[in-house]
């Protein structure tokens, strides 16, 4: 051991999200019932003078050029060293395999990730509830990521509630290239109506399936942003119609443009995953991933 920590930071779906109005504050009140993945981020706490940040992976070109001081890890670092009250440094090395700019959270997952490892590599001992709290001054995904596995969030993404760990068939999930990506989700939130905000009728349901340990199914599952895909995402809401007229139930990621299909045990992957590909998105399988392996970290 050297002082260094690897924490893993997973991507996430969508089971459910809502919107039930509106906010004074410029944000809307959501509901919606998250799951992290096994696809997943590598960070690795260094000891260091200043905060440091070193880009690698296969995602790594979507970031280059971008301002250290914008990218969600840096800071999460930021916010706790304001929080410990101390003058600290981190080199925090990312392995960005998770599409970036795609509705899977990778980035708010890296924040997570910065601030549940340096509680640990500094020893800070601040409660998981504090630790939330610092991650919603970086933005609403983030403290979701400090729960990891399946969780209820409320509030603008803030209020997160632990449930036991769904039960699910694998997950294809279809992400378009990179040049049809880039940051969407103020204007899908503003492109939503009255007409379309809801009650939270859906989130509960799932939230009955999880607690009752059944499966996941692709009827109860919903996204009030597949309502403006096709005026904002035009790219995926024609993939995701595709594959409906063929019988297959896509599901948006977040605020999109990915989406996601469960496959269920007789579902035709390889076809599907020729289909997908046809229709210009990265397919790849994936499993939903339990709360204990959304958390793992390791001295090194
Ligand atoms: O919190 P975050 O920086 O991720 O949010 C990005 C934007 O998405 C916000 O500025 C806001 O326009 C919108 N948003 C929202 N309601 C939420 C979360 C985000 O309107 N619950």
């Amino acid at each position: 051991m050297n002082g260094s920590l690897r924490v893993i930071a997973p991507a996430k779906v969508n089971w459910t999200l809502e919107v039930l109005r509106a906010r004074p504050d410029g944000y809307h009140e959501v509901r919606s019932v998250l799951q992290t993945i096994d696809l997943h981020d590598v960070v690795t706490l260094l000891p260091g003078a200043e905060i440091e940040l070193q880009i690698a992976g296969p995602e790594a070109g979507a970031l280059a050029g971008a301002p250290q001081e914008s990218n969600l890890a840096v800071r999460a670092a930021v916010a706790l060293i304001r929080r410990a009250g101390a003058k600290r440094g981190v080199r925090i090395l990312l392995e960005k395999n998770i599409p970036v700019a795609a509705g899977l959270g990778g980035g708010s997952s890296d924040a997570a990730a910065v601030l549940r490892g340096l509680n640990r590599l500094w020893d800070l001992q601040l409660p998981p509830e504090n630790l939330a709290e610092l991650a919603g001054e970086v933005g609403s995904d983030p403290p979701f990521f400090c729960v990891g596995g399946t969780a209820l969030v409320a509030g603008r993404g803030e209020r997160v509630e632990p449930l036991p760990d769904a039960v699910s068939p694998p997950i294809l999930l279809a992400t378009p290239p990179r040049d049809e990506r880039g940051e969407k989700t103020a204007a899908m939130f503003g492109a939503l109506l009255p007409a379309m905000f809801t009650a939270g009728d859906a989130t509960i349901g799932v939230r009955e399936t999880v607690d009752a340990r059944r499966p996941i199914v692709s009827e109860e599952l919903y996204n009030v942003f597949e309502r403006v895909t096709a005026e904002l995402q035009p790219a995926t809401a024609m993939a995701m119609e595709a594959l409906r007229l063929q019988g297959h139930t896509a599901h948006l990621c977040g605020a999109g443009p990915s989406f996601f299909l469960l496959l269920a045990r007789e579902a035709p992957v390889d076809a599907l995953l020729a289909r997908t590909r046809d229709l210009g998105f990265e397919p790849r399988v994936v499993q939903p991933l339990p709360r204990r392996a959304a958390l793992a970290q390791r001295s090194e």
